[in-house]
């Protein structure tokens, strides 16, 4: 596999933390010292089928393909528009990508990289040769804005790439999930709801649903764990030191888990971009917004060998090695 061309598409709607301070008790001192986030985007006009759409020509754009040259749209999110239709087959009707077949893929802030491997898997398998590759979250929309210990944290963007069959780039890919732990994130579904119920679900009495909640300290001491045990793993699969990367791109949740990884890697931090300060957490596509910055910024060139990870919900996580071409 190789990604021949990336996009993105971020809403136009910055809110700071003073903007956040000023509906709920909290500081930009507090968000900054403890995450190292200063703004999100959130939507206002867009919409995550919307996002999606301008992301993905941007991409095809780089790419130098037509949305009638892809043959697979997967879309990672959990913040789709709608249940049916899927996001993917919004983005295919969109795009009038009429030869793809589409579907979406969840595995929350690890979704893209989880994506990375179903594409690798297809490309190998020789089923397809053209893969387009969304990661999307609108999580504005089902963050709970009285609970400050999470409406903070979160932010609204997208971006996709184009992976085509043409090279073979990636060295080394490991993804996992520990269900166990899951709990440490949720977003509930509507509950069993039917006539024949004997007590429907009463959101006064039973809680709120279909909202973000997290145990913050939980997720933390995940990320900070498996981060950089996955990165070397991946290093050792592909014969690489932490030494011959040029760039580590890792979800951007919160500045703390990246200094952590840093240390245990004992890599410069220069190594290790950062645009969570201004994105927040996009989850799912995190890592594809810092890769199509870092991409249309010329930071990365053919040659380079850059490290993917990310880490979130289920919990999951995932990361690979990538030698751009
Ligand atoms: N503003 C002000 N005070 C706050 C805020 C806020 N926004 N949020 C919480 N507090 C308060 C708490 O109420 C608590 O007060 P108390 O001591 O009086 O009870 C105090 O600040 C400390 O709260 P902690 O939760 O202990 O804060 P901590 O230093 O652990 O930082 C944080 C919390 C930033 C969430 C941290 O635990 C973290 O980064 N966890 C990882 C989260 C993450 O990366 N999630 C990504 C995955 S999400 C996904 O996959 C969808």
């Amino acid at each position: 596999m190789r990604i021949a061309g990336t996009g993105r598409a971020i809403p136009s709607k910055i809110v700071t933390n003073d903007d956040l301070s000023r509906i709920m008790d909290t500081s930009d001192e507090w968000i900054a010292t403890r995450t190292g986030i200063r703004q999100r985007h959130v939507i206002t006009t867009e919409t995550t089928t919307s996002l999606s759409v301008e992301a993905a020509k941007k991409a095809l754009d780089a790419a130098g393909m037509q949305a009638t040259d892809i043959d697979v749209i997967i879309c990672a999110t959990l913040s789709q528009d709608n249940t049916l239709p899927t996001l993917a087959c919004e983005v295919q009707a969109a795009l009038g990508a009429m030869q793809a077949s589409a579907f979406d893929l969840n595995a929350a802030c690890s979704g893209f990289i989880y994506g990375l491997g179903v594409a690798n898997a297809y490309l190998k398998s020789g089923m397809f040769s053209n893969v387009l590759l969304i990661g999307t979250e609108v999580l504005s929309k089902i963050l709970n804005w009285e609970d400050r210990s999470t409406a903070v944290l979160f932010g609204d963007g997208s971006a996709a790439a184009v992976i085509t069959n043409d090279a073979e780039t990636l060295l080394a890919f490991e993804q996992g999930a520990d269900g166990v732990r899951g709990t440490a994130i949720q977003c509930e579904n509507a509950p069993a709801n039917h006539p024949f119920l004997d007590k429907p679900h009463s959101p006064a009495t039973d809680g709120p649903i279909g909202k973000v909640q997290m145990n913050g300290l939980e997720v933390y001491k995940f990320a900070v764990r498996t981060v950089p045990r996955a990165t070397k793993n991946v290093l050792a699969a592909a014969g690489l030191e932490p030494d011959d990367i040029k760039y580590f791109l890792f979800h951007q949740a919160n500045q703390r888990i990246i200094d952590s990884a840093i240390k245990r890697l004992k890599q410069p931090s220069e190594k290790f971009p950062i645009n969570l300060d201004r994105y927040g957490n996009t989850s799912a596509a995190s890592v594809a917004i810092l890769l199509d910055e870092m991409v249309r910024d010329g930071k990365i060139e053919p040659g380079d060998k850059i490290v993917l990870a990310g880490f979130g919900g289920g919990l999951t996580w995932a990361a690979c090695v990538i030698e751009w071409a």
